[in-house]
């Protein structure tokens, strides 16, 4: 027995339109959309681009969507008739490879970190509040800005939940000087309360420990 997956190809070089291509895998125990992708590159057509790191669900750099829904490529059982393409609103390099360098240097502006010298001389340990720590479990996968029917990157200024998640740690962050709340409702965040069609696949509450907590 076998199964078949569809993987839309794309080659940002080349351009065109993104192309659905079959691929029939040995049927295996447990093998993993990761594992399928490995199983291609090596046997069927090595110029499958995709990324991965960790292979444990840590790193979020193999997240794509199965079946129109973000997932981690290398936590996900391949299922027969799987269509299987790159995260959505995205810019997209290659196959299913995002161009995260695009999309960190379009946020560079945005001051998603404690400046240096706001950082010095701070020691002292303080309690984290729960919902940072719950915060902190973000990998940067940015499968979320995939879910959410604002965001376009560079077609539309809606800047994505990431960009509220990140906001919200700096917001818990005690080193944080800078008033994260203001800055949100500048970015839009006012557009989001009523929505709520993100989702995070790394198991954040988006709407409840990033969204909520930026509008308050
Ligand atoms: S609440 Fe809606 S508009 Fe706001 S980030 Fe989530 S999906 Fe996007
Ligand atoms: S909030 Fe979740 S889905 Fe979004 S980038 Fe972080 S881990 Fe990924
Ligand atoms: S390879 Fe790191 S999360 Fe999948």
């Amino acid at each position: 027995m076998s199964v078949t997956v569809a993987i839309r190809r794309y080659n940002s070089e080349t351009g065109g339109e993104p192309e659905w291509v079959n691929y029939t895998l040995p049927e295996r125990d447990r093998m993993s959309v990761l594992e399928a992708f490995m199983h291609i590159y090596e046997n069927v057509d090595p110029t499958l681009a995709f990324r991965f790191g960790c292979r444990f669900n840590k790193c979020g750099l193999c997240a794509v969507e199965v079946d129109g829904r973000p997932r981690m490529a290398c936590f996900t059982e391949v299922k027969d008739g799987m269509k299987i393409a790159v995260l959505g609103r995205m810019p997209v390099i290659r196959d299913l490879v995002v161009d995260r360098a695009a999309f960190f240097t379009a946020l560079r502006e945005l001051q998603l970190y404690i400046p240096e010298q706001e950082d010095a001389g701070h020691t002292q340990i303080i309690k984290e509040p729960e919902t940072h720590k719950k915060l902190l479990l973000c990998v940067e996968c940015l499968a979320c800005n995939s879910t959410c029917p604002n965001f376009e990157f560079k077609k539309n200024p809606f800047v994505g939940p990431y960009v509220f998640v990140k906001l919200a740690q700096l917001h818990f962050d005690p080193r944080n000087t800078i008033d994260r709340r203001r800055q949100a409702k500048d970015l839009g965040i006012t557009a989001c309360t009523q929505c709520r069609k993100c989702y995070c696949i790394h198991g954040i509450n988006l709407h409840r420990d990033a969204i909520q907590i930026l509008s308050a």
